[in-house]
Parts: C-alpha cells; structure tokens; sequence
C-alpha cells in the first residue's frame, strides 16, 4: 500500500507510483473539484455526465460551486510531473436544508474522490485517501462521510480498506463513515 502523509503547504512526492506530485488543493481549484466530480459521476464508465449537466444539476453543483469560501473547503490533488491533474479526493460541509448524498450531520464533510481512467490501480487514489484524511484531522474533524452507489466495488474496497463502515442509505447508495483521531494527522 502506498502512503503519503501532507504538510499543509508542502507538495509530497509518492515514493512508488511513477512521476507523481501529491499537493494540498487552493481556493482557486473549484474547476478541479468540478472536473473529478463529473468523472466519480461517471464511474461505471457509460453514464455521459459532463461539467455542463453536473453544473446544471441542483443536487451536484453544491459539490464544487464557490469551492473555497468555507475554511472546511478542503482536499488534495495529484499530478503528474507534466503538471497534470491525475486524481482528487475534497470534502465540503453540507447544511441540512441543502444535504449532499452521504450527508450525516452539519459538522460531518462529505469526502469525494476520483482518479483518471488511465492512472487507476497505481495506489494513487489510496495515496489521496490517506492524504485528506490527514488533513480532515488536522482541522479537528471528528469524523468524515460519502456516498458510494451499489456495484462500485473497486471504491467500496478502498474506503472499506481504510476503515469506513456503512451507516445508512440513501438511494442506491450507502452513506459510509470514518472516525477520524490524532493518529491521522500525521505530517511527514
Ligand atoms: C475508486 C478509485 C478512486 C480508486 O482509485 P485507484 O487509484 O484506482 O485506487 P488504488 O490503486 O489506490 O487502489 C486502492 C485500493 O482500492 C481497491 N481497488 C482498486 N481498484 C480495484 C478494483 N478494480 N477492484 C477491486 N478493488 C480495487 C483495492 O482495495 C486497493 O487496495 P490497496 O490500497 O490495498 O492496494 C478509482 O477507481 C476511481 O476514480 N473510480 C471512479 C470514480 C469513483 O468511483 N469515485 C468514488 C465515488 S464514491
């Protein structure tokens, strides 16, 4: 298993995967966010969402619009040494007048994660994983949600592997979350 542990400010260098950067996302990286939430929308590969349909969609834009504003606005983004976005794991905290899908409660984030077709299964989407967990617990967060649709096994495995446990449903999909401590926070 790969891990890469992040400083808040400092980019980390996978030590394994092949030529890839791992950096904190800004608050001018709203169109990153946009574009891993259409290709996590599009996991089973066939679905056709674009950046238009998601941005037209109440119940999707709220992921990725005014990304930034709240000081919960948080995630990572791996690139490649070109300078390309090869994957992106954020959270934001939803109200409950205006839940997302794996919405637990106002303090929880709700996590997202994507990685591109051609740079899946490198460990790159488990070196994310590990990397905004760290960074959700340096915030003090106790805890973090999201939503994973029946049949995507390859995601379920992951945040099984990483200690998310289903604690509800919505839809085709179960709510999962992780308990979050100080042995998360770790900062190489
Ligand atoms: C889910 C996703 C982010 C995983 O990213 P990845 O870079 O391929 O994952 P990794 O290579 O880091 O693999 C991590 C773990 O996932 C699991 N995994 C990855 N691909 C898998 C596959 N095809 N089948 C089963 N398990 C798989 C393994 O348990 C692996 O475990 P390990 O860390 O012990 O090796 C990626 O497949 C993806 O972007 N999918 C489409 C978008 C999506 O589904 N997002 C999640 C929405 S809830």
């Amino acid at each position: 298993m790969v891990r890469a542990l992040l400083c808040h400010h400092c980019a980390v260098i996978n030590p394994t995967s092949a030529a890839c950067d791992v950096a904190p996302l800004s608050a001018s990286d709203g169109s990153i966010i946009a574009e891993f939430v259409v290709l996590s929308m599009n996991w089973r590969g066939t679905e056709g969402w674009t950046i238009e349909s998601v941005a037209a969609d109440a119940h999707l834009r709220k992921y990725s619009n005014a990304w930034g504003l709240s000081s919960y606005d948080r995630g990572v983004v791996a690139r490649s040494r070109q300078g390309t976005a090869l994957g992106a794991c954020w959270s934001r905290l939803f109200h409950p007048d205006d839940p997302g899908y794996g919405f637990v409660d106002s303090t929880t984030p709700e996590l997202g994660l994507a990685v591109v077709r051609g740079a899946r299964a490198r460990g790159i989407g488990g070196m994310l994983l590990d990397a905004h967990l760290s960074q959700l617990a340096q915030l003090a967060c106790a805890q973090v949600s999201l939503s994973v649709e029946d049949g995507n096994e390859s995601a379920r495995a992951l945040y099984t592997s990483r200690g998310f446990a289903v604690v509800g449903r919505h839809g085709n999909s179960d709510t999962m979350v992780r308990a979050l401590g100080s042995d998360d926070a770790v900062c190489l």
